[in-house]
């Protein structure tokens, strides 16, 4: 996947947000799954986490004729709970995170856990673009919103009455204000001169797709043109346990964001666990296929070994006590086992 002789790892984009502005449902459109509607309550409660290849972005960027050169070989994107009783994922996420998207209903605007979420990337000076979700939603008197399903926002918003378009209008302005009462700028992206100082925004409908292309573009080029050095692919493992599971014929599982490095079969792996570090072997490493949620009980595929950056679901025994949100260690033939536990005991 290496081309104009980068070696970049795939960026890892977390999505978060108020609950319900429709974080999991802009995944599912570009996946074409229907993961949000099969949560108890329609309410995201884990950190999931799906691999879009390069290939798939091109896709479905290409009605905006950008002749993308697409460096990286695909994007991971971590999906967050909005809902304020998991405050603890949405740091966990926006940790393992280079560049977020922002998920803000338009017709909402800023609630409580997009401020929350917010403060969680200005602490860690993330780089993130907001969605502006549920256009579709915006109506006037007499018209509703125009389905142009998958276009780029522009095309879409050509097609809207003069009515829709004045309170898509009168929306952004207000919600502009909002972000500068939070202290930001911001703009719509495509009158953006200065990304970077002011945050773009990205006109969504995660129902009919439109925008879908815009968000997807900006984020590969934005986070491919402005991140090389953190994105250049190193050798040394870093990699971050989401969720532990008992998963029917596997027994316990750790879910994991592989950032760097390769995870084999067979490697010794230390992990920290609730009475004391945990050394085990890695039995198999899975995956889900690209564009399926790992979180999502489905058919797996097989690795021997794993490149990151990606989400994976490791299984080997004794992992039942596997503190989520600490590191996994690799044990390398000339370290010494002692050093690592002690490391993983410190997280
Ligand atoms: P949590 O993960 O629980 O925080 O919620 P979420 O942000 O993932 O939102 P979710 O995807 O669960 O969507 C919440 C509700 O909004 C669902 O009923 C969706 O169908 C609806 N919804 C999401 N996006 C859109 C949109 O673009 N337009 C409209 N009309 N409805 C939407
Ligand atoms: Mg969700
Ligand atoms: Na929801």
């Amino acid at each position: 996947p290496a081309q104009n002789g980068q070696n970049l790892r795939s960026p890892i984009c977390c999505i978060m947000g108020h609950v319900d502005t429709g974080k999991t449902k802009l995944l599912d459109c570009i996946r074409g799954t229907n993961v949000q509607e099969g949560e108890a309550g329609g309410i995201t409660q884990q950190i999931g986490a799906t691999y879009f290849p390069a290939e798939n972005i091109r896709e479905r960027t290409m009605e905006l004729k950008a002749d993308a050169k697409l460096n990286v070989p695909g994007l991971l994107v971590i999906d967050t709970p909005g809902h304020e009783s998991f405050t603890n994922l949405r740091s966990r996420g926006s940790g393992l995170c280079d560049i977020a998207i922002l998920v803000v209903d338009i017709m909402h605007g800023l609630e409580p856990q997009t401020i929350e979420s917010l403060n969680l990337l200005k602490m860690r000076n993330t780089d993130f673009i907001v969605a502006l979700n549920k256009v579709s939603n915006l109506v006037d008197r007499l018209n509703g919103w125009k389905t142009c399903r998958n276009a780029p926002i522009r095309k879409a918003m050509n097609q809207q009455t003069k009515n829709v378009q004045d309170q898509f209008n009168g929306k952004l302005k207000q919600i502009r204000g909002q972000f500068m009462e939070q202290g930001l700028n911001t703009e719509l992206y495509y009158k953006n001169k200065s990304m970077g100082e002011t945050f773009s925004i990205v006109p969504t409908s995660a129902i009919s797709g439109e925008g879908i292309p815009d968000l997807l573009l900006l984020l590969v080029q934005w986070a491919q043109r402005t991140m090389v050095k953190r994105l250049t692919y190193s050798n040394q493992v870093q990699c971050t346990v989401l969720e532990v599971k008992v998963v029917e014929g596997h027994g316990t599982t750790i879910d994991v964001v592989l950032v760097n490095g390769v995870l084999r079969e067979g490697d010794q792996v230390v992990v920290c666990g609730l009475q004391g570090p945990i050394v085990t072997t890695i039995r198999a490493l899975l995956t889900p296929h690209p564009m399926k949620e790992l979180r999502v009980k489905g058919t797996y595929l097989h690795h021997k070994e794993i490149k990151a950056a990606q989400g994976i679901k490791i299984t080997a025994q004794g992992l039942e006590h596997t503190i989520a949100g600490t590191s996994l260690h690799v044990v390398g033939p000339h370290d010494d086992l002692e050093n690592i536990k002690e490391a993983a005991m410190e997280d």
